[in-house]
């Protein structure tokens, strides 16, 4: 089971002791019990999922688009994450898994944990690769990871705890951030009324990080893919706008514009005061 790798990795979420793996169940030294389901993802919730996490369509979707239409995109964060030459990497709002498990294919001796508050999203996670873990939690109650086991924390278009970032984090430990910039998927956008990307989105970036982080490379990622009309659909349902454009009928050129930062965990102030982080507000839409 790829959860068996994480074992003397993951922690309570309520209480932060370690927890112990058997074949149905994680539990931690005060008596916290959480199930392993039988797909292979451990439920660390404790209770139901948000009413707003991303439903098994919106997974099926972000699935196929990352597979199909994001390769380049894959390959760039797999490439960062792979440069941090991590034995432990913890990709958090890790969706379908599948940039964690690119990442895997290129660290042969690494061990990943793909967190996400989404069942859908774990349980695929969960077979995406077998060197990876897949729980559900929610990254704002603080991630199910003990302190300091991490080498690399990864975070594509998906909400960021830097202080939680930070804490899980070894000395010298990176963090690879991934957001989209100006022209990502402008086309489609416009032509669909989507929600419109946050114009503040890097100010906030080094607000949240400021104090923890230190950057120390930026790739900006420029191309365009075209896409099928089925292809197109599928941008559109694995987001926020799943419920709410128009019907898709055409083939489109979809503009990828995407940045991949990596920062350098800054030892002497990581988990000290900074425990209350600027929440940033929701997910990049990517
Ligand atoms: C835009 S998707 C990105 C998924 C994946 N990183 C990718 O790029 O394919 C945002 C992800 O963050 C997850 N998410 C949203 N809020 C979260 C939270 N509070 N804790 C953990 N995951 C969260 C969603 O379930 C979703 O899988
Ligand atoms: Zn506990």
């Amino acid at each position: 089971m790829a959860l068996a790798h994480a074992a003397g990795l993951l922690a309570c979420p309520r209480c932060g002791e370690g927890l112990t793996l058997d074949a149905d169940t994680a539990t931690c030294p005060s008596g916290h019990a959480y199930d392993i389901a039988r797909q292979g993802y451990l439920n660390l919730l404790g209770g139901p999922q948000p009413a707003n996490a991303d439903t098994a369509a919106m997974v099926e979707a972000r699935g196929r688009v990352l597979a199909d239409v994001y390769g380049d995109v894959v390959a760039l964060v797999a490439n960062a994450v792979a440069a941090t030459a991590a034995a432990v990497v913890v990709d958090v709002g890790a969706g379908t898994g599948q940039y964690l498990a690119a990442a895997l294919d290129r660290m042969p001796d690494a061990v990943g944990i793909a967190s996400d508050v989404s069942v859908a999203a774990a349980r695929r996670a969960a077979r995406a690769h077998d060197r990876l873990a897949s729980v559900v939690a929610d990254t704002w109650r603080g991630l199910p990871v003990r302190s300091g086991v991490a080498q690399a924390v990864c975070c594509v278009f998906a909400p960021r705890n830097a202080a939680e970032f930070a804490r899980v984090l070894s000395p010298g430990g990176r963090l690879v951030v991934v957001t989209p910039e100006a022209g990502h998927l402008a086309s489609v956008r416009a032509s669909y009324g989507l929600i419109d990307l946050d114009p503040d989105k890097d100010e906030r970036l080094a607000q949240a990080l400021g104090g923890l982080f230190e950057l120390v490379d930026s790739h900006r990622l420029t191309t365009a893919v075209d896409a099928t009309a089925d292809q197109v659909a599928d941008v559109i349902a694995m987001g926020p706008n799943a419920f709410h454009s128009a019907p898709v009928t055409e083939s489109a050129r979809l503009e990828i514009d995407v940045r991949c930062r990596t920062y350098l965990r800054l030892e002497d102030r990581a988990g000290s005061d900074h425990d209350l982080p600027d929440r940033e507000p929701s997910e990049d839409r990517g």
